[in-house]
């Protein structure tokens, strides 16, 4: 392919696999992510989407519904899978965990009092004929107050809450529950009075289910399973804004014996260290869209160093684990690489991503949404989807104009450039995600709740959106769909 006009050509990247032990990290390289501009339409003017409709989630209306009516703030969110991805129901119910907030809370609060939450609802019953929020019924907590504090030595936290993860089911109604058990030691008036504390955990607990609905038991004890090493992963002490999260867990199978996990992780190193290099920016010999890689640094880009680590299991009880090196760096290109996913389609190796458009470093622009990468194996140079630029579907985006916030979208953005975040590839290429904000400067509304169900059809080095799924390739709202069930005694 022919580079675009003024854009560099993306990194040669071979799919080619490397042993899940080996010491070889890809990268998403700058030389990848600008291609993200380079499809951009200069010429798309205010509140327009530049971006290519192929990768672009369908914009969502304003007048979404709520699934938890009102009760909570709801977003990240992943239902009972197996060691494949493959989503259950149990005796007939489909069930959700989610991320959860009081309402009395600001949505934008909603991190340092997240706590996971549960919902479901009957399973077997196509979109269309469910009501318009899905159809879900909330749950409650799946942990009593204080059980996820206790694996912290320093009790002293100002709050204590629980991230992202995924949450394994087997057989007998046995649930492995992997989050992010997260700390803060805040001062009063916000400010760190030391990094806050964000650890890989497991807890184990049982599903029940009757006619009447879904019920838990367990999940009265937390198991530290991951803490970052400096080595690999960065730590608080080497960046009190580290990222360090969202456990997911599954098994290759080319390695049947054992389980792996991805995750959200930095770049070792002291936060401002100059350690981008040639190959991080990845421009081919004589490219004329090369930078120089001391001016990217001077640009500040060094505080982007995200990464996607890689751990595997000790034993068969998934409760002792240690790390692999990162599988995907993204050094000088993007400071997070979250709810990481592996995805396994005709042979290849799918790995998924969700970025902000805000966390991309200096000179590199893309929209809120899903990032996607092939290879031959969970370890690979990973080829980025789609151009060679890694966007898989981010939301309706005008890239000529400036971000915004969610609070406070820019005056000329798209309506639906923060409509979603945190998408979750699921089987069939199906996506959810949740509504962060829809709308203008001066009319938007706070989502707090899932939005609608897109299909991705994922071929090869490329994806593209479904427009004949729902309408007009906008699906059910909340719409999570089991494609296997379970039976167990209540
Ligand atoms: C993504 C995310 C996750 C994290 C959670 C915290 O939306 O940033 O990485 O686990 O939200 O609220």
């Amino acid at each position: 392919a022919q580079a675009v006009p003024g854009y560099p050509d993306p990194t040669v990247h071979s799919q080619r696999t490397h042993n899940p032990n080996a010491n070889y990290t890809s990268r998403w390289t700058r030389a990848d992510a600008r291609q993200i501009k380079a499809m951009s339409d200069p010429n798309a003017g205010p509140r327009e989407n530049s971006m290519p409709p192929a990768y672009t989630m369908p914009t969502v209306p304003q007048d979404f519904p709520d699934m938890s009516n009102g009760e909570v703030w709801v977003w990240d969110t992943w239902p009972l899978t197996d060691e494949r991805s493959n989503q259950y129901s149990v005796n007939g119910w489909e069930v959700i965990m989610s991320l959860v907030a009081d309402r009395g809370l600001g949505f934008d609060d909603r991190h340092v009092f997240a706590k996971i939450g549960y919902f479901y609802r009957p399973a077997g019953i196509p979109a269309d004929q469910r009501p318009r929020d899905g159809g879900w019924t909330y749950g409650g907590l799946v942990f009593d107050e204080g059980v996820t504090g206790q694996i912290f030595d320093d009790q002293s936290y100002s709050h204590q809450t629980q991230w992202s993860g995924s949450a394994r089911v087997f057989p007998d109604g046995q649930i492995k529950l992997f989050f992010t058990d997260v700390a803060f030691y805040r001062n009063p008036d916000g400010t760190d009075r030391k990094p806050y504390d964000a650890r890989i955990a497991l807890s184990q607990g049982r599903i029940h289910a009757d006619q009447d609905g879904v019920w838990f038991t367990g999940f009265n004890r937390v198991r530290d399973l991951l803490q970052a090493d400096g080595q690999w992963y960065q730590t608080g002490a080497q960046n009190p804004f580290y990222n360090f999260r969202d456990p997911f867990t599954f098994q290759d199978p080319r390695y049947p014996n054992k389980t792996f996990m991805v995750f959200e992780g930095n770049s070792a190193g002291q936060r401002g260290s100059r350690s981008c290099t040639n190959q991080d920016l990845g421009y081919r010999p004589g490219d004329p869209h090369a930078e120089d890689l001391e001016t990217v640094m001077d640009t500040g880009a060094i505080l982007q160093m995200a990464n996607i680590g890689l751990a595997v299991a000790d034993n068969r009880q998934l409760t002792k684990w240690h790390f692999l090196p990162p599988i995907l760096s993204a050094n000088c290109v993007t400071d997070q690489t979250e709810r990481p996913q592996i995805y396994l389609q005709g042979g290849k190796y799918y790995l998924f991503t969700i970025s902000h458009r805000g966390t991309f470093a200096s000179g590199i622009d893309g929209p809120e949404g899903v990032y996607g990468f092939v290879g031959n194996g969970i370890r690979s140079d990973y080829q980025p989807l789609n151009r060679g630029s890694g966007l898989a579907l981010g939301n309706p985006t005008n890239l000529n104009y400036a971000a915004g916030n969610p609070f406070d979208p820019d005056f000329n953005q798209h309506p639906g450039a923060f409509q979603a975040y945190s998408h979750y590839v699921m089987p069939g290429g199906l996506v959810q995600s949740f509504i962060d904000t829809i709308g203008t400067k001066n009319n938007f509304r706070r989502g707090g709740t899932l939005g609608p169900t897109v299909k991705i059809n994922i071929r090869g080095a490329t994806t593209a959106v479904d427009y004949n799924y729902g309408a007009n390739g906008l699906g059910g709202y909340a719409d999570i769909p089991a494609n296997r069930a379970i039976t167990i005694s209540r």
